[in-house]
Order: structure tokens, then C-alpha cells, then sequence
């Protein structure tokens, strides 16, 4: 019989977790830090035009925060099969120690991109992840949304994480001057 699950989110699942889940705490993973280096083709972007969306780097010294949901044993079967669809392109189940800020670390797992996927974009600046950014749009919207969805959901947390803030202020500036009258 299977046992419940914990699945740490640091990207989409924080916002848009889309699974059912009996409780959620803000959580950590140590030594690792979140980045734009993913090429998404399926979700916000294209084949033809690729956008961005993040994965976990290793970061000695650093703390990537985001969400852990605690999914029941009788939705881990259908949660897990839903998740290997949606993070398909190039994403893979981890097994992690995640952490939190006043209880014991539990056992779970996440999603990470490896380097070695078909899809890993690897470093940009921040001024080309923005630009390539700007320009995706895919199935699942725009990539600018992900970004938007993103960084509010880490300030609703009170996480602050200088790469999301960086590339969501670079694509605030060149909506606002697009929209300017
Ligand atoms: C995650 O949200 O934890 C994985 C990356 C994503 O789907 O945005």
C-alpha cells in the first residue's frame, strides 16, 4: 500500500499546483538554487520558439525555498502519473530531504532538469533570459505569466530570490513601456 507523499515545488507547482494535497508548508531544499536555465517547448514556448522556466542548480551555501505539499496515499498514483506528463520536457523525479523552518526535514520528492536533458539551456544574464522571455508563448500561456505568477507567489512567501527578482523586474520595465501611452 502506498504511504503519503511529500512533493517539494519551486517553480509552477508553487502557484499552479494542481494536485490534492492534506497540508502545505513553506520548505527548503539546502545547497540548491533556482534558476531560468530550462528551455520549456511544451508549456510556454514552443519547439520552433522555446521560452524559459527554471530548474534546481546545485549551490553550496544557498537555500532554494518554495513549497512542500503533503499528498495523500490515496492520490500519490494519479498526482505522480499527472506530474511525469506535465514536467515531461526534461524534468525528472528527484528524491530529496526537504527542510523547513521549525520542524524535522522529511523525505519527498521534486522535479528537477538536469543538465544532460535535451532541453537544458544552462546560463544566460539575466538582461538575455529576460529578452528570450518576452518573446514565448505556449500552450500553456505566456511565458511572461509563469514569470509574473512566480515572483509574486515568492513575495506572497516572503522568499526572496535576486534571479526570479531580477528577470520579473527587466519584463515589468518592458511591459510598462510597451504599454505606455
Ligand atoms: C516545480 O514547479 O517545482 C517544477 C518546475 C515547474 O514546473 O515550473
Amino acid at each position: 500500500m502506498n504511504e503519503s507523499l511529500w512533493i517539494f515545488g519551486y517553480g509552477s507547482i508553487i502557484w499552479k499546483t494542481g494536485f490534492d494535497y492534506d497540508e502545505s508548508r513553506l520548505a527548503y531544499l539546502p545547497d540548491r538554487a533556482r534558476r531560468f536555465w530550462q528551455a520549456s517547448t511544451d508549456h510556454r514556448g514552443t519547439i520552433a520558439s522555446p521560452g524559459r522556466v527554471v530548474t534546481l542548480i546545485d549551490q553550496p551555501g544557498e537555500n532554494c525555498w518554495g513549497m512542500a505539499f503533503k499528498v495523500p496515499s490515496a492520490s500519490v498514483e494519479l498526482t505522480l502519473s499527472n506530474l511525469d506528463v506535465r514536467e515531461v520536457g526534461g524534468y525528472e523525479r528527484e528524491s530529496v530531504t526537504i527542510h523547513f523552518p521549525d520542524k524535522d526535514p522529511v523525505r519527498g520528492l521534486t522535479y528537477t532538469a538536469h543538465p544532460a536533458n535535451p532541453n537544458y539551456l544552462g546560463p544566460a544574464s539575466a538582461v538575455d533570459i529576460a529578452s528570450q522571455i518576452a518573446s514565448s508563448e505556449g500552450p500553456s500561456g505566456s511565458n511572461n505569466e509563469y514569470v509574473f505568477e512566480l515572483a509574486l507567489a515568492l513575495d506572497n512567501l516572503q522568499v526572496e530570490d535576486p534571479h526570479i527578482q531580477d528577470i520579473a523586474g527587466l519584463l515589468k520595465e518592458r511591459t510598462d513601456t510597451e504599454n505606455a501611452p
